[in-house]
């Protein structure tokens, strides 16, 4: 499977430097990620951000949390650019299904990131609400289910099997935490993973042997216990 590698990133020097890069297929946000960044105005810095990357897939994410606000902040961030994918997550604070904003911009041919989600039963909804022709991602958190002692995997390959005859879907594994996971999505046959900028670094260097992996260890602990002048003796 040839898995997508996202950048998940909104700082701008990072996003100048990964759209460089031909690994890198698109960008992903989230509000978290703009904060990070320093963004003050969100619409000036996603300006900014669609500056720098103007024909890669980027996903901005909408952050009212209200049924009205959260479809005309759709409405208004589709505008911004062509390769915008506006992303709206799967519920809202209250715990209450998105699907009418997600139907609506669907219906309005917006192209969207369903985030935060977590289960195939999720997917399954939102896949109840969309057409069969306007490109929609679901974004699965895999790293926070696994930190809450959850295997993401089953739900990953229940959403795909639930959205194999929608061409128009990719199922994409968000919140990464090693280079590793690159493989799994690949392995499972997920569309897109997004990725953070320090481990698509760790991706491009795949493939070092097991003998250099074990002599980089070993130097290591040598050259540290040397720094800290180790000795075992008994006098
Ligand atoms: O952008 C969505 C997701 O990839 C965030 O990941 O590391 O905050 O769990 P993380």
């Amino acid at each position: 499977m040839n898995t997508k590698i996202f950048c998940d990133i909104a700082e701008l020097d990072q996003i100048k430097k990964f759209n460089k890069k031909k690994i890198v297929k698109g960008f992903t946000t989230n509000p978290s990620l703009m904060r990070k960044a320093g963004a003050k105005d969100y619409k000036n810095y996603s300006k900014k951000i669609l500056n720098i990357c103007k024909d890669k897939p980027i996903s901005l994410e909408v952050f009212a949390d209200d049924y009205k606000n959260m479809i005309s902040q759709g409405k208004k961030i589709n505008t911004w650019g062509k390769n915008v994918y506006v992303k709206v997550p799967v519920v809202n604070s209250k715990n209450i299904f998105t699907g009418k904003v997600i139907k609506e911009l669907n219906n309005d041919n917006i192209k969207l990131n369903i985030t935060a989600v977590y289960s195939a039963k999720q997917t399954k909804k939102i896949l109840d609400v969309i057409n069969k022709k306007t490109k929609v991602i679901i974004s699965i958190f895999a790293g926070r289910a696994g930190d809450a002692g959850k295997d993401p995997i089953p739900e990953f390959i229940k959403s795909m099997k639930l959205s194999k005859k929608f061409k128009n879907v990719e199922i994409l594994w968000a919140s990464v935490r090693e280079p590793y996971n690159y493989l799994q999505a690949k392995q499972i046959g997920c569309q897109i993973i997004t990725v953070p900028p320090s481990i698509i670094e760790k991706i491009e260097k795949f493939g070092k042997s097991s003998k250099k992996l074990t002599l980089e260890t070993v130097n290591g602990f040598l050259k540290d216990s040397r720094k800290s002048k180790f000795k075992i003796d008994d006098k």
